[in-house]
């Protein structure tokens, strides 16, 4: 089959990364276009993947690249302050798109870019690339399989320290930073993925940094069991993530039968499966899944996404454009709660 050729909008710190990734699928994809809104970044971007991409086609406008007839879907990844913009532009030529997480920057700008993508039966989807990562898919089917029975609890802990310099993004509110929106969506996108909806209640603590933005949080959410009670047991996700200081990167998904634990979660290298013994107190490892981590690991979104426009569809069933709303609610709420707003919000 043809391979599929993608371009990428915003030639950034990620956008190197995934192209790496694309790198390591050739047979399926190929890298053909980058555009920058910065003149001759584009061509810099170029230059480093030569050997890989020798005939990268450069734009110094995201509006050049959006009337590329050639381009089968484009990969924003801009600062999170410009994916409304850049996804609408895209939408409306009628090119497939991958866009960074977070999605937006809230709730509202997710529903416009959501909306103009059904109006116009074109595919989007929030670049979740954990989701895609085959110890993510593991992890999945052991739940989907009930082998820790009933999910009860989550754990997850998630800190990178990323505030080292002032003027990095994730430090300035003007650019949408902030822990939240740069790694807490990663345990809140994994607590939704399993318990498959938005928490009814929550609480959290937050500690901010001096431009304003949250530096770190602690969140406990509650979910309804199946049929929509919060009572008889508990089922709960607690989350604790920072951007001022490191933290371990795991998660726990804890059942009635056993529980499963995943290092780096957000890249994925191994998962253990754990089953409670019959003495009610014991617990022994019973299976461990750590395959070869192939490139970087973006190229598994990348194979989802031409997976799903080869078929037709208009939208993913592991990362679907309902819940990516949703999860752009939950982290408006936590925001509204600790008093954080954008300046792109302010102004309307
Ligand atoms: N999936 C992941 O693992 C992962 C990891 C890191 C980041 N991300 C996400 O990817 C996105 C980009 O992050 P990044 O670390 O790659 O960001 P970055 O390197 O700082 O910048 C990416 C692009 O944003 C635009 N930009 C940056 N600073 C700007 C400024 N001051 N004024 C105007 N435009 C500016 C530029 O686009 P032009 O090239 O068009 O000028 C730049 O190439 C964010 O949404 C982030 O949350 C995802």
């Amino acid at each position: 089959m043809k391979q599929f050729r993608f371009a990428i909008a915003g030639t950034g710190a990620i956008a190197a990364q995934f192209a790496k990734g694309l790198a390591a699928i050739p047979e399926e994809a190929t890298l053909y276009a980058a555009a920058s809104r910065t003149p001759g970044k584009a061509a810099q971007f170029s230059a480093q993947f030569i050997s890989e991409f020798p005939d990268l086609k450069t734009y110094d406008s995201y509006e050049e690249l959006a009337e590329d007839p050639d381009v089968d879907a484009v990969y924003v990844a801009n600062l999170n302050t410009q994916h409304k913009e850049a996804v609408l532009l895209f939408l409306k030529a009628g090119k497939p798109v991958l866009c960074e997480k977070p999605f937006a920057l809230n709730q509202s700008q997710a529903e416009e870019m959501v909306a103009t993508a059904r109006s116009r039966g074109v595919f989007l989807m929030e670049a979740m690339w954990t989701r895609f990562l085959p110890v993510t898919s593991r992890v999945r089917e052991w739940v989907e399989k009930g082998q820790i029975g009933t999910l009860l609890t989550a754990n997850a802990s998630f800190g990178i320290p990323l505030m080292t310099s002032s003027d990095r993004r994730t430090v300035a509110l003007e650019k949408g930073g902030g822990a939240l929106l740069d790694l807490g969506i990663y345990p809140i996108s994994y607590f939704s993925h399993f318990f498959h909806e938005a928490p009814e209640q929550m609480l959290s603590f937050v500690t901010k940094a001096h431009t304003g933005v949250d530096a770190a949080f602690d969140v406990l959410f509650r979910y309804r069991d199946a049929n929509g009670n919060l009572a008889p047991y508990l089922r709960t996700a607690k989350a604790t993530v920072a951007m001022d200081r490191t933290l371990p990167e795991t998660v726990e998904l804890v059942g009635d039968k056993g529980f499963i634990r995943v290092s780096s979660f957000w890249m994925a290298d191994r998962a253990t499966r754990y089953q409670f013994g019959d003495d009610g107190v014991s617990a022994s490892a019973v299976e461990e899944y750590s395959p070869e981590f192939l490139s970087t690991g973006y190229q598994y979104e990348a194979l989802h996404l031409i997976h799903c426009v080869r078929e037709g569809r208009t939208e993913s069933p592991i990362m679907p454009l309902d819940e990516t709303v949703e999860l752009m609610g939950t982290l408006d709420a936590l925001r509204r709660e600790w008093k954080i707003v954008y300046p792109d919000e302010r102004n309307g």
